[in-house]
């Protein structure tokens, strides 16, 4: 599942979801990432990346909203920790979970559930 409000148009961006609406598999919605979350059942994703809005209150709410969607020995990613430290880094380091943190490329966050 692929979850955006896809407002900007970039093209590379165009080209993969040209490419990628043909895989059966992948569903696309195009609504925010809070309301998205209630499409998808519990414990249901092994791995979850959020890259969407990056302030506090926004990336706070995704985790939130995402979290319970993780299965056990899931992982969720989270990006531009070190791009935006006193939100997407605050929002991961003060989130309860085991975590590891990529420095390299603005920053992933990866919090494990237990
Ligand atoms: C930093 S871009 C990252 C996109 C993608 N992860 C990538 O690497 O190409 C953030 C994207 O999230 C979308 N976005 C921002 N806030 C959102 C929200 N609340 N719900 C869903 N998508 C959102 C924006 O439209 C934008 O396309």
């Amino acid at each position: 599942m692929a979850v955006s409000l896809w407002k900007e148009v970039i093209p590379a961006i165009e080209i993969f979801l040209s490419k990628a609406r043909s895989i059966p598999k992948i569903r696309f919605l195009k609504q925010p990432s809070t309301s998205a979350s209630l499409e998808v059942d519990d414990e249901s994703a092994d791995l979850i990346h959020i890259d969407a809005a990056h302030d506090y209150a926004n990336v706070s709410a995704d985790i939130s909203a995402w979290w319970p969607k993780l299965r056990r020995g899931g992982v969720m990613l989270l990006h531009d920790t070190r791009s935006f430290p006193n939100d997407v880094g605050r929002a991961f380091s003060e989130f309860p979970a085991k975590k590891a943190e990529i420095l390299e490329h603005h920053g992933l966050g990866a919090l494990f559930k237990d």
